[in-house]
Protein backbone atom coordinates (compact mmCIF):
# COMPACT_ATOMS: atom_id res chain seq x y z
CA UNK A 1 0.00 0.00 0.00
CA UNK A 2 1.42 3.44 -0.97
CA UNK A 3 -0.22 6.33 0.07
CA UNK A 4 0.24 9.68 -0.68
CA UNK A 5 -0.17 12.72 2.03
CA UNK A 6 -1.63 15.25 -0.49
CA UNK A 7 -4.14 12.72 -1.34
CA UNK A 8 -5.24 13.11 2.41
CA UNK A 9 -7.38 15.03 3.99
CA UNK A 10 -6.40 16.38 7.56
CA UNK A 11 -8.28 14.06 10.07
CA UNK A 12 -7.20 11.04 7.15
CA UNK A 13 -3.70 11.90 8.02
CA UNK A 14 -4.14 12.51 11.61
CA UNK A 15 -6.00 8.97 11.86
CA UNK A 16 -3.05 7.06 9.75
CA UNK A 17 -0.19 8.87 11.85
CA UNK A 18 -1.33 8.72 14.91
CA UNK A 19 -1.82 4.74 14.28
CA UNK A 20 1.45 4.38 13.06
CA UNK A 21 3.37 5.65 15.52
CA UNK A 22 2.56 3.98 18.52
CA UNK A 23 2.59 3.49 21.29
CA UNK A 24 3.76 7.68 22.50
CA UNK A 25 4.02 8.80 25.71
CA UNK A 26 1.80 11.24 26.98
CA UNK A 27 2.21 14.57 28.62
CA UNK A 28 -0.39 15.45 30.60
CA UNK A 29 0.77 19.26 30.60
CA UNK A 30 -0.11 21.70 33.39
CA UNK A 31 -0.03 25.76 33.04
CA UNK A 32 -1.57 28.55 35.07
CA UNK A 33 -3.19 31.91 33.58
CA UNK A 34 -3.55 35.45 34.20
CA UNK A 35 -5.98 34.71 36.86
CA UNK A 36 -4.30 31.93 38.68
CA UNK A 37 -6.99 29.10 36.72
CA UNK A 38 -4.31 25.85 36.50
CA UNK A 39 -5.11 24.51 33.03
CA UNK A 40 -4.48 20.49 32.34
CA UNK A 41 -4.48 18.95 28.97
CA UNK A 42 -2.71 15.62 27.20
CA UNK A 43 -0.65 15.71 24.54
CA UNK A 44 1.18 12.18 22.25
CA UNK A 45 2.91 14.35 20.15
CA UNK A 46 5.51 14.72 22.57
CA UNK A 47 9.38 13.47 22.61
CA UNK A 48 12.52 14.15 23.83
CA UNK A 49 14.81 16.62 21.87
CA UNK A 50 18.78 16.82 23.54
CA UNK A 51 20.03 15.98 27.13
CA UNK A 52 22.54 18.66 27.65
CA UNK A 53 20.59 20.37 28.85
CA UNK A 54 17.83 17.93 28.45
CA UNK A 55 15.17 19.98 26.30
CA UNK A 56 11.68 17.87 25.29
CA UNK A 57 8.88 19.19 22.50
CA UNK A 58 5.01 19.04 22.95
CA UNK A 59 3.05 19.79 19.73
CA UNK A 60 0.30 21.66 20.18
CA UNK A 61 -2.48 21.81 17.15
CA UNK A 62 -4.99 24.99 16.83
CA UNK A 63 -8.94 24.23 18.25
CA UNK A 64 -11.48 23.51 15.16
CA UNK A 65 -12.06 26.91 15.53
CA UNK A 66 -8.37 27.85 13.96
CA UNK A 67 -8.25 29.82 17.82
CA UNK A 68 -5.20 28.54 20.04
CA UNK A 69 -5.88 25.98 22.89
CA UNK A 70 -6.02 27.47 25.85
CA UNK A 71 -2.39 25.24 26.75
CA UNK A 72 -0.40 27.37 24.24
CA UNK A 73 -2.13 30.57 25.33
CA UNK A 74 -0.90 30.22 28.63
CA UNK A 75 2.38 29.22 27.80
CA UNK A 76 3.20 32.47 25.35
CA UNK A 77 1.83 34.03 29.03
CA UNK A 78 4.51 32.32 31.38
CA UNK A 79 7.31 30.98 29.15
CA UNK A 80 6.85 27.55 31.04
CA UNK A 81 4.88 24.51 31.93
CA UNK A 82 5.06 21.57 33.88
CA UNK A 83 5.16 17.91 32.20
CA UNK A 84 3.35 15.54 34.15
CA UNK A 85 3.67 12.04 33.03
CA UNK A 86 0.43 10.05 32.35
CA UNK A 87 0.34 6.71 34.75
CA UNK A 88 -2.55 4.08 35.12
CA UNK A 89 -4.02 5.85 38.06
CA UNK A 90 -4.58 8.69 36.63
CA UNK A 91 -5.53 7.60 33.03
CA UNK A 92 -9.11 8.28 33.33
CA UNK A 93 -8.47 11.76 35.35
CA UNK A 94 -6.25 12.89 32.05
CA UNK A 95 -9.05 11.86 29.32
CA UNK A 96 -11.61 14.12 31.70
CA UNK A 97 -8.56 17.00 31.14
CA UNK A 98 -8.66 16.59 27.25
CA UNK A 99 -12.50 17.83 27.03
CA UNK A 100 -12.24 21.15 25.78
CA UNK A 101 -13.83 23.35 28.55
CA UNK A 102 -14.01 27.42 28.23
CA UNK A 103 -11.15 29.28 28.75
CA UNK A 104 -10.71 29.58 32.33
CA UNK A 105 -12.32 26.82 33.53
CA UNK A 106 -9.86 24.51 35.53
CA UNK A 107 -9.62 20.80 34.16
CA UNK A 108 -7.70 19.99 37.01
CA UNK A 109 -10.55 20.37 39.73
CA UNK A 110 -13.14 18.91 37.62
CA UNK A 111 -10.86 15.84 36.89
CA UNK A 112 -9.99 15.53 40.86
CA UNK A 113 -5.87 16.44 40.33
CA UNK A 114 -3.88 18.28 42.79
CA UNK A 115 -1.77 21.07 41.90
CA UNK A 116 1.03 21.80 43.40
CA UNK A 117 3.63 24.84 43.59
CA UNK A 118 6.63 24.21 41.39
CA UNK A 119 10.00 24.69 42.25
CA UNK A 120 11.42 27.01 39.51
CA UNK A 121 8.33 27.79 37.30
CA UNK A 122 5.41 29.55 37.71
CA UNK A 123 3.20 26.50 36.05
CA UNK A 124 2.51 23.90 38.89
CA UNK A 125 2.82 20.30 39.13
CA UNK A 126 0.14 17.39 39.40
CA UNK A 127 1.12 15.34 42.55
CA UNK A 128 -0.99 12.44 41.34
CA UNK A 129 1.42 12.01 38.64
CA UNK A 130 4.79 10.30 39.46
CA UNK A 131 7.18 12.55 37.06
CA UNK A 132 6.55 16.16 36.98
CA UNK A 133 9.14 18.24 34.02
CA UNK A 134 9.08 21.65 35.43
CA UNK A 135 9.75 23.39 31.82
CA UNK A 136 11.11 26.56 30.27
CA UNK A 137 10.53 27.64 26.97
CA UNK A 138 13.39 27.43 24.49
CA UNK A 139 11.31 27.92 21.55
CA UNK A 140 8.27 27.54 19.74
CA UNK A 141 8.44 27.18 16.03
CA UNK A 142 4.53 26.88 14.06
CA UNK A 143 4.67 24.12 11.30
CA UNK A 144 1.81 22.80 8.80
CA UNK A 145 -1.61 24.29 7.72
CA UNK A 146 -3.06 24.35 10.93
CA UNK A 147 -0.54 25.42 12.46
CA UNK A 148 0.94 23.13 14.90
CA UNK A 149 3.05 25.61 17.74
CA UNK A 150 5.82 23.07 18.21
CA UNK A 151 6.66 24.48 21.32
CA UNK A 152 10.54 23.34 22.94
CA UNK A 153 10.96 23.50 26.34
CA UNK A 154 14.00 22.66 28.77
CA UNK A 155 13.78 20.93 31.64
CA UNK A 156 14.71 22.50 35.13
CA UNK A 157 14.00 20.31 37.41
CA UNK A 158 12.62 16.72 37.46
CA UNK A 159 10.60 15.53 39.91
CA UNK A 160 10.40 11.54 40.14
CA UNK A 161 8.86 9.68 43.34
CA UNK A 162 11.35 7.41 45.18
CA UNK A 163 9.36 4.49 44.74
CA UNK A 164 10.07 4.21 41.24
CA UNK A 165 13.87 5.24 41.08
CA UNK A 166 15.96 2.90 41.34
CA UNK A 167 20.05 3.32 40.22
CA UNK A 168 19.70 6.77 38.83
CA UNK A 169 16.85 5.93 36.44
CA UNK A 170 13.13 5.17 36.24
CA UNK A 171 12.13 1.28 37.09
CA UNK A 172 9.61 0.96 33.79
CA UNK A 173 7.94 -1.81 35.91
CA UNK A 174 7.14 0.19 38.14
CA UNK A 175 6.16 3.07 36.57
CA UNK A 176 2.99 1.62 35.37
CA UNK A 177 2.77 4.45 32.23
CA UNK A 178 0.26 4.11 29.83
CA UNK A 179 0.72 4.95 25.96
CA UNK A 180 -1.83 6.14 23.85
CA UNK A 181 -2.49 4.30 20.16
CA UNK A 182 -4.58 5.38 17.21
CA UNK A 183 -8.30 5.80 17.51
CA UNK A 184 -9.18 5.72 20.90
CA UNK A 185 -6.78 2.84 22.52
CA UNK A 186 -3.85 2.83 24.98
CA UNK A 187 -1.64 0.38 26.18
CA UNK A 188 0.16 -0.76 29.00
CA UNK A 189 3.71 -1.09 29.43
CA UNK A 190 3.98 -4.34 31.06
CA UNK A 191 6.20 -6.69 29.02
CA UNK A 192 9.43 -5.34 29.36
CA UNK A 193 12.49 -7.38 27.35
CA UNK A 194 16.11 -6.88 27.36
CA UNK A 195 18.69 -6.32 24.49
CA UNK A 196 21.99 -5.42 24.93
CA UNK A 197 24.18 -3.28 22.71
CA UNK A 198 26.04 -5.03 19.93
CA UNK A 199 29.74 -3.87 20.99
CA UNK A 200 32.70 -4.25 17.97
C1 LIG B 1 -4.24 11.11 24.82
C2 LIG B 1 -4.43 12.42 24.12
C3 LIG B 1 -3.39 12.99 23.41
C4 LIG B 1 -3.54 14.23 22.78
N1 LIG B 1 -2.48 14.76 22.10
C5 LIG B 1 -2.58 15.98 21.52
C6 LIG B 1 -1.47 16.57 20.85
O1 LIG B 1 -0.36 16.00 20.80
N2 LIG B 1 -1.62 17.80 20.30
C7 LIG B 1 -2.81 18.48 20.38
O2 LIG B 1 -2.91 19.61 19.88
N3 LIG B 1 -3.89 17.95 21.02
C8 LIG B 1 -3.80 16.73 21.59
N4 LIG B 1 -4.88 16.19 22.25
C9 LIG B 1 -6.10 17.00 22.39
C10 LIG B 1 -5.99 18.03 23.53
O3 LIG B 1 -5.71 17.40 24.77
C11 LIG B 1 -7.33 18.80 23.64
O4 LIG B 1 -7.48 19.59 22.46
C12 LIG B 1 -7.44 19.67 24.87
O5 LIG B 1 -8.79 20.10 25.00
C13 LIG B 1 -6.58 20.91 24.83
O6 LIG B 1 -6.82 21.60 26.02
P1 LIG B 1 -6.51 23.12 26.27
O7 LIG B 1 -7.36 23.95 25.30
O8 LIG B 1 -6.90 23.29 27.70
O9 LIG B 1 -5.05 23.34 26.02
C14 LIG B 1 -4.78 14.93 22.85
C15 LIG B 1 -5.85 14.33 23.55
C16 LIG B 1 -5.68 13.10 24.16
C17 LIG B 1 -6.83 12.48 24.89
Amino acid sequence: MRIDPKELSKSQAYKLLISALIPRPIALVSTINEFGVVNVAPFSFFGGVSSKPPVIYISIDRKRDGDKKDTLKNIELNGDFVVNIVTEEIAEKMNICAVDFPYGISEAEIAGLTPVKSEIVKSPRILESPINLECKVVKIIEIGDSPNSVVFGEIVMFHVKDEIFEDEVVNPKKLKVVGRLGGNFYTFVDNVFEMKKIKL
